[in-house]
């Protein structure tokens, strides 16, 4: 009996350790936060348009994007994904691959209109660990109260509709993304435009009092107006314009 009392008590000790992390550091990199453990080590590239990065652990890397133009979910048709919180923020994880080589990426939507984020890593080996840095991952206006522990059979087969897959399906009959077509182009929509309000015009159109640009496309449009998607996520629209912008 005192056996297993012992035995008992080193697993919650152990549970405890794995689940709390008080062993984990913070690494700062500027715009957010993130806690790994301690073998894990910054790492530092020159990004053209964005600020890129990572951290590596000697066996397994990831890397992140974090600038004005998102990088695309590019996942092949093995992977499942799931919507997320983390740290109080809307987020998509998503996974394809083998077991022991398997490639994990996340999108975070941030309240801060300007940016996108975006983490991966590929052919992983301990993929608990790297999803638990997902899950650390905060900026200042991230809650860190709100934040559910991750529930692998809530991934869903996939696979994920990419921003790319969205883009040409619904909206690549009328926008481009460098020229004016019918609609005009995702670029220049990106410049006058936050994610926050092109999410409500695209699924709650009558919410939104036209302004002098709105009116001004519609005048040239004509009579073709751009089509309502009362459906689409806003993790959906973060990635058509991760894709578009
Ligand atoms: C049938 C053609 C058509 C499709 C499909 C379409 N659009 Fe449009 N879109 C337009 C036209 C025309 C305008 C300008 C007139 C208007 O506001 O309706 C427009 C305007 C917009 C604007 C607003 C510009 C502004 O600042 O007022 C956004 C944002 C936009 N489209 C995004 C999208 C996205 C994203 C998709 C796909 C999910 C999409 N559109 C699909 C034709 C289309």
């Amino acid at each position: 009996m005192k056996y297993l009392c012992y035995v008992w008590l080193c697993c919650l000790m152990f549970a405890c350790r794995s689940t709390t992390h008080t062993d984990w550091k913070t690494i700062d990199y500027g715009p957010f936060k993130l806690k790994a453990p301690q073998e894990w080590k910054k790492i530092t590239f020159k990004g053209i348009d964005s600020y890129v990065g990572g951290l590596s652990n000697g066996k397994d890397t990831l890397s992140f994007d974090y600038g004005i133009y998102g990088v695309d979910m590019d996942l092949d048709s093995s992977g499942t994904y799931q919507e997320d919180t983390i740290n109080g923020l809307q987020a998509v994880i998503a996974m394809s691959g083998e077991e022991r080589n398997k490639h994990v990426a996340v999108d975070i939507y941030l309240k801060d209109q300007e940016h996108h984020f975006f983490m991966s890593g590929f052919r992983l080996d301990d993929v608990p660990t790297v999803l638990q840095i997902f899950k650390s991952i905060y900026f200042p206006y991230s809650d860190t109260t709100i934040n559910p522990p991750i529930v692998m059979t809530k991934f869903q087969r996939g696979p994920l509709a990419t921003g790319k897959w969205l883009f040409q399906m619904n909206c690549a009959a009328c926008h481009q993304l460098g020229k004016k077509m019918m609609g005009p182009a995702m670029a220049e929509i990106g410049r006058y435009r936050d994610k926050d309000w092109i999410y409500q015009f695209l699924t709650n159109r009558d919410a939104i009092q036209p302004d002098s640009l709105t009116i001004a496309y519609q005048k040239e449009a004509g009579s073709i107006t751009c089509v309502r998607f009362p459906g689409l996520t806003k993790m959906e629209v973060n990635r058509i314009l991760g894709y578009a912008k």
